[in-house]
């Protein structure tokens, strides 16, 4: 899937990950890019970036914002579900609301955003779609065991969407950053990836066809271990 004259739609674009993938996506040439963020704050800062780049207001908690983005973009290349959110809600502690909360935005959001986008997808012979999920979707992190659950999720999303679709040339890759720096991880005591590496990373990865994308120092660590072992990757994660 070639980013080249390609149509992308980025969610969570106004920060973070979401930011450096569309400033990368210019810098690879994408024809345009819908670029989602939340706040009316982020949409003039998109908007000055590149004429390429059309904001879309997206509250992942907002059906009736998703169900209009079957109107707003009539044909897509690629899908990145970036947006998500990181509660450290450790499985035993956490309210039931708050474990809910990273599933509402984690898993249901990205799969909503993903059904609406379908058709638009479907109109070319060929796509691509991209899951944010995370190292600790592989492994649980016991101290935020209720964002790894919602990251396992998207992971299993991932796995499932990439069977139904095939058939439709929709190639379907999951992402598995470890630390990159953003927001997300600015309060933790840990090496960090900048967000532009990570960035480039994960759309060569598309490009290239690869189905589970390491982006970052820690994850390019990680990824062999799961692949090899999930069991030796629960065991060096146990300690988190
Ligand atoms: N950074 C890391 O180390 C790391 C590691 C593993 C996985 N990830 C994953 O990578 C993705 C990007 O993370 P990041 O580090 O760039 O995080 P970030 O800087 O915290 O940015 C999160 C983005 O998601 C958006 N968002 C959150 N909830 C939303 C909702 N309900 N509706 C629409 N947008 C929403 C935020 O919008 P607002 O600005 O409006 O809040 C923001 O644009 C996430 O899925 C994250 O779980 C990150």
């Amino acid at each position: 899937m070639k980013i080249l004259n390609s149509t992308v739609l980025v969610t969570g674009a106004n920060r973070g990950i979401g930011l450096a993938l569309v400033e990368k996506l210019l810098e690879k040439g994408a024809a345009k890019i819908y670029a989602t963020y939340r706040s009316a704050n982020d949409r003039s800062m998109l908007q000055e970036l590149d004429e390429r780049v059309v904001p879309i207001h997206l509250d992942l908690g907002d059906r009736s914002l998703i169900a209009q983005l079957s109107q707003s973009v009539p044909s897509l290349d690629i899908l990145i579900n970036n947006a998500g959110i990181f509660s450290a809600a450790d499985i035993l502690e956490a309210t039931e609301e708050q474990l809910r909360n990273d599933f509402e935005t984690n898993f249901f959001g990205a799969l909503a955003v993903t059904k609406a986008l379908l058709p638009a997808l479907k109109k070319n012979s060929s796509a691509a779609i991209a899951n944010l999920s995370s190292i600790a979707g592989l492994a649980s992190m016991p101290s935020f065991g209720g964002y790894s659950a919602s990251k396992a999720a998207v992971h299993s999303m991932t796995q499932s969407l990439r069977g139904k679709l095939k058939a439709d040339g929709i190639s379907v890759h999951g992402v598995y950053p470890g630390p990159v720096a953003t927001r997300m991880t600015e309060k933790m005591d840990m090496e960090t990836t900048p967000a532009s590496v990570a960035a480039g990373n994960i759309l060569e990865d598309i490009e290239n066809g690869v189905e589970e994308i390491f982006p970052d120092t820690m994850s390019q660590q990680v990824g062999p271990l799961f692949l090899s072992s999930p069991k030796k990757l629960e065991q060096s994660f146990a300690a988190f």
